[in-house]
């Protein structure tokens, strides 16, 4: 039986619901699993590096405490992202942007890296930007989707570079969103899952928008966006939901 390669699996913040999100680590046991994709997201140091952290806030997954843009890459990179996670990953480290970059140019398969712009609650001026430049050193744009829940920033970007590719996270149910996606020029909207039927994907992708929904771990739920035709899920979970898909006699 062939293998399914639809829909895509993106694993959210690497393989997070086993190692500590948004680290190296986390990001080579996705790439080991074989995800089609990787999620992270960003922010910005005090000294402008592109750090790669959910949270505003170190206090939830790593030693420090404080504003992440309080501090330098220098203070970041002492700081611990494992231990509180499980002790056995004690010494993963925040992770730049660029460290990742590198882990994906040297992937062996052309994996798509979508980079979450985490600029909804802190302001960081041209973030989206920054990163874009990042991704445009490694000559990595054509693997690369950004996203972000600012979508001012995501028009920043498409302005000011117009080859970039963008997707429009949201989180309550829209009214026609592919409407929404082409007055923005964005390639794909990145709706939560529940916010999304047949019906919405199927004319986005008549409007020439592609839906990557996010965070699908129950694999009841990825069968049904299957289903519905989902060019991407985001997952926590991508040990479970590869293995589905290739058992996809149940698909
Ligand atoms: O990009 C999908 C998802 O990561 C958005 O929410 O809060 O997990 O970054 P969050
Ligand atoms: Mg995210």
């Amino acid at each position: 039986m062939p293998k399914l390669t639809r829909p895509q699996i993106w694993a959210h913040r690497g393989f997070s619901h086993s190692y500590p999100e948004n680290t190296m680590a986390s990001f080579h046991a996705a790439l080991s699993l074989g995800v089609d994709g990787l999620e992270l997201d960003v922010h910005l140091s005090r000294d402008g590096h592109l750090v790669v952290i959910h949270d505003e806030r170190l206090d939830r997954t790593t030693t420090g405490t404080g504003l992440v843009v309080d501090h330098t890459l220098a203070e970041l990179k002492q700081l611990d992202a494992g231990s509180k996670f499980a002790a056995r990953f004690a010494g993963e480290r925040i992770p730049t942007l660029d460290e990742v970059l590198v882990l994906v140019s040297q992937s062996s398969r052309p994996i798509t890296l979508n980079i979450e712009i985490k600029s909804g609650i802190l302001p960081y001026p041209n973030l989206e930007c920054l990163a874009y430049e990042a991704v445009s050193r490694y000559g990595l744009l054509q693997r690369v989707i950004f996203s972000s829940f600012n979508h001012f920033a995501m028009r920043n970007l498409k302005q000011t570079y117009h080859g970039s590719r963008i997707g429009l996270l949201y989180t309550a149910g829209l009214v026609d969103p592919w409407r929404y996606a082409q007055f923005l020029e964005a390639e794909a909207l990145h709706p939560l899952f529940y916010s999304v039927d047949k019906s919405i994907i199927d004319d986005a992708h008549r409007a020439g928008v592609a839906v990557h929904a996010y965070t699908i771990d129950d694999v009841d739920d990825m069968v049904r966006l299957a289903a519905d035709g989902i060019d991407a899920i985001i997952t926590n979970r991508p040990d479970v939901m590869l293995q589905a898909r290739n058992n996809h006699e149940s698909l």
